[in-house]
């Protein structure tokens, strides 16, 4: 995380996080084992938090989403409730470049009983842009995968969203390098190209919100398709 993030007031964001985490999240088992499997597998600890999966699983719910797309598995927590929140019927198309964390993501989501609901394609997500066609219209898409292909995932979801779809793109803020123009890291550009197209995009309208909280100074864009 970037030096952005303000060293005395981290402690309190995490503290809130406990607690609310302790609030709305205690006693999920599952979701806690698809942490403790990735973890044990030595994936990175990049999922979102579990108040921002909740979020996630509520903009899913709130218009009803059947089908959604999601680039970046990881090991299938943010999967695990977008999966949760959509019909029986519902599906997930989730995006993993890696054959094994997508071995941890399948092995989890089959345990936390949602695995029927969940499709993962293996290999570089561009590469499987062009399959999503056949899976259109798209209810909701969520894109967490290599920031540097934020907004080719954005002009992606696009294409196959109906009015009323959402988008949602994880860490656009990123510890305030959003704003920093100095800052040409693949993060802060990544960022600053799908904030600048879902500004200027008259297909959309679209916002972000700063957050902090357990995974530091960070935010998330939100779009609606007009
Ligand atoms: N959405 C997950 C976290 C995803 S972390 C959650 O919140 O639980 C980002 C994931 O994207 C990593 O597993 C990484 O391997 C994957 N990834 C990175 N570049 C990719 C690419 N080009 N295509 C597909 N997946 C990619
Ligand atoms: C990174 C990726 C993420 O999706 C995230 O939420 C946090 C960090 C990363 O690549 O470092
Ligand atoms: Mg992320």
């Amino acid at each position: 995380m970037s030096d952005a993030t303000h060293p005395d007031q981290s402690a309190r964001w995490d503290y809130v996080d406990d607690y609310l985490e302790s609030q709305f999240a205690a006693g999920d088992s599952a979701q806690a084992a698809v942490l403790a499997a990735q973890r044990g597998a030595d994936m990175p600890d990049i999922a979102v938090s579990p108040m921002h999966a909740r979020l996630l699983g509520i903009l899913a719910r709130s218009i009803g989403a059947t089908t959604v797309v999601e680039f970046g598995t990881l090991g299938g927590y943010s999967t695990l409730h977008l999966a949760r929140a959509i019909s029986p019927d519902g599906r997930v198309i989730t995006h993993e470049r890696d054959q094994r964390h997508a071995d941890v993501a399948r092995a989890s989501l089959d345990a936390a009983g949602v695995g029927h609901k969940v499709t993962i394609r293996v290999g570089q997500a561009l590469d499987n842009i062009p399959a999503l066609a056949d899976d259109a219209p798209v209810d909701l898409t969520f894109i967490d995968a290599d920031k540097r292909n934020n907004a080719t995932y954005f002009e992606a979801a696009l294409a196959v969203s109906r009015p009323g779809s959402l988008i949602v793109v994880d860490n656009v803020v990123h510890g305030g390098d959003l704003a920093d123009l100095d800052n040409t890291d693949e993060y802060a550009t990544g960022a600053r190209a799908v904030v600048e197209l879902a500004a200027r995009d008259k297909r959309v309208e679209a916002t972000v919100l700063q957050t902090v909280g357990r995974k530091d100074y960070d935010g998330m864009l939100i779009a609606t398709v007009l």
